[in-house]
């Protein structure tokens, strides 16, 4: 975690000298259950212990918000009231949640805010919620006397994705990043929003990510292609069973994926597969995380990124590659984590194979991709909240 220390003595230095409040949100991880969130599925994440922290202070001014991203050495100024809003794109994030949660009933006035990270961008590890979800509870302490509830500003950081950043994302990513626990993953079910605490002690295993260093770009297409036909398949599924409510593919059986098989041609077919299987694994595997049994939900992990690469068509070569060396290496799961499109392999993997596994991915992926892959052992961190 970024220290309160760094950010504050930028924030001094670059402002007026004054010190404002500090807030912290975490990036995540997810166990299982990708593309499931906007279907109404379930996930497994859990926040880490890497995220983004800011210092924040009301400047006096109606609607005038100076922003600094501290790794960046990016300063940009900017009015709530202006439509079009800032360019920049992290500063974007700002722009939006602050008008999201003026919708909200939050009396969002001009700030000064400096901000820096330690959630690797482009990893898949959710560095955008862990802003969105920063600011919010920034913007809530300051201008909201904290009367957003937590899911609001949940809510809040998706709609900022929607609305000012062009990515139709689920829930799940700004949920790890509010509501994380030290230790525990966190099953949600998407649809009814509500969810459970799982303590997370693998005796024996740990989960560790590798990094393919591959930048994704969520923005526009690809993902929010995927969406799309997930979408297109449940109208043509409703479309032939008037009588029922299918909302999401969460409504939706089997046998009806198959009656629309041929109108919806194969590559909604294939996604729309996809999620379904991704629907029952999540619940095997909480059945397994049950009975301890760890090898089960390596199975399903391995399951998941062989439907993420073939069926979703979100993964590419490096991360493919890695998913191979990890099951030479008897590694017990490993998959694709997150949006897709490159960023990390998250791997369950014994102790005793632990250190010959990511010498080998190393050596290995360096010899063919000119780099090694970077290694994250993950921590499971807390949520959002105020550091001082
Ligand atoms: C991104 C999105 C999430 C989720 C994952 C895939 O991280 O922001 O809402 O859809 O991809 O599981």
């Amino acid at each position: 975690m970024i220290e309160i220390d760094f950010v504050r003595q930028r924030f001094i230095k670059h402002f007026d000298g004054k010190t404002g409040n500090v807030y912290t949100s975490p990036g995540r991880i997810n166990l299982i259950g990708e593309h499931t969130d906007y279907n109404g599925g379930f996930v497994f994440p859990g926040a880490v212990d890497k995220g983004v922290t800011a210092e924040m202070r009301a400047n006096g001014t109606e609607d005038t918000v100076m922003a600094y991203a501290i790794d960046l050495k990016d300063r940009v100024d900017f009015k709530l009231s202006d439509p079009a809003g800032p360019k920049a794109s992290w500063a974007r994030y700002i722009y939006g949640i602050a008008l999201e949660m003026k919708k909200l009933g939050v009396p969002v006035k001009g700030f000064n805010i400096a901000f820096a990270g330690d959630v690797p961008l482009g990893a898949g590890m959710s560095s955008s919620a862990a802003m969105e979800s920063c600011f919010a509870c920034g913007l809530n302490d300051i201008f909201g006397e904290n009367k957003v509830s937590q899911w609001d500003m949940v809510l809040a950081g998706q709609a900022t994705e929607h609305n000012y950043c062009g990515v139709n994302c689920g829930i799940m990513d700004q949920f790890a990043s509010v509501f994380g626990k030290a230790g525990c993953l966190m099953r949600l079910d998407c649809r009814s929003r509500e969810f459970e605490y799982f303590p997370f002690k693998p005796d024996g295993y740990r989960l560790v990510l590798l990094d393919s260093v591959v930048k994704h770009q969520l923005a526009g297409s690809p993902y929010n292609d995927r969406r799309n036909s997930c979408e297109n398949v449940v109208k043509h599924i409703q479309a032939k069973h008037p009588e029922g409510k299918f909302e999401t593919l969460r409504d939706c059986t089997w046998e009806q994926l198959e009656e629309v098989k041929a109108e919806v041609g194969e590559e909604d077919y294939k996604r729309a597969k996809f999620v379904l299987g991704e629907k029952d694994r999540v619940l095997a595997v909480c059945d397994a995380l049950n009975e301890g049994d760890y090898e089960k939900v390596g199975e399903m992990m391995y399951k998941t990124h062989e439907g993420l690469s073939k069926d979703y068509e979100v993964s590419c070569e490096e991360l493919d590659f890695l998913n191979d060396i990890a099951k030479e290496n008897g590694v017990t799961g490993s998959r694709i984590m997150g949006g897709g499109f490159g960023g990390c392999t998250i791997n369950l993997v014994r102790n005793d194979l632990y250190k010959k596994f990511i010498e080998d991915a190393k050596k290995r992926f360096n010899e063919k991709y000119g780099h090694e892959p970077k290694v994250y052992d993950v921590v499971i961190g807390d949520g959002s909240r105020k550091l001082c």
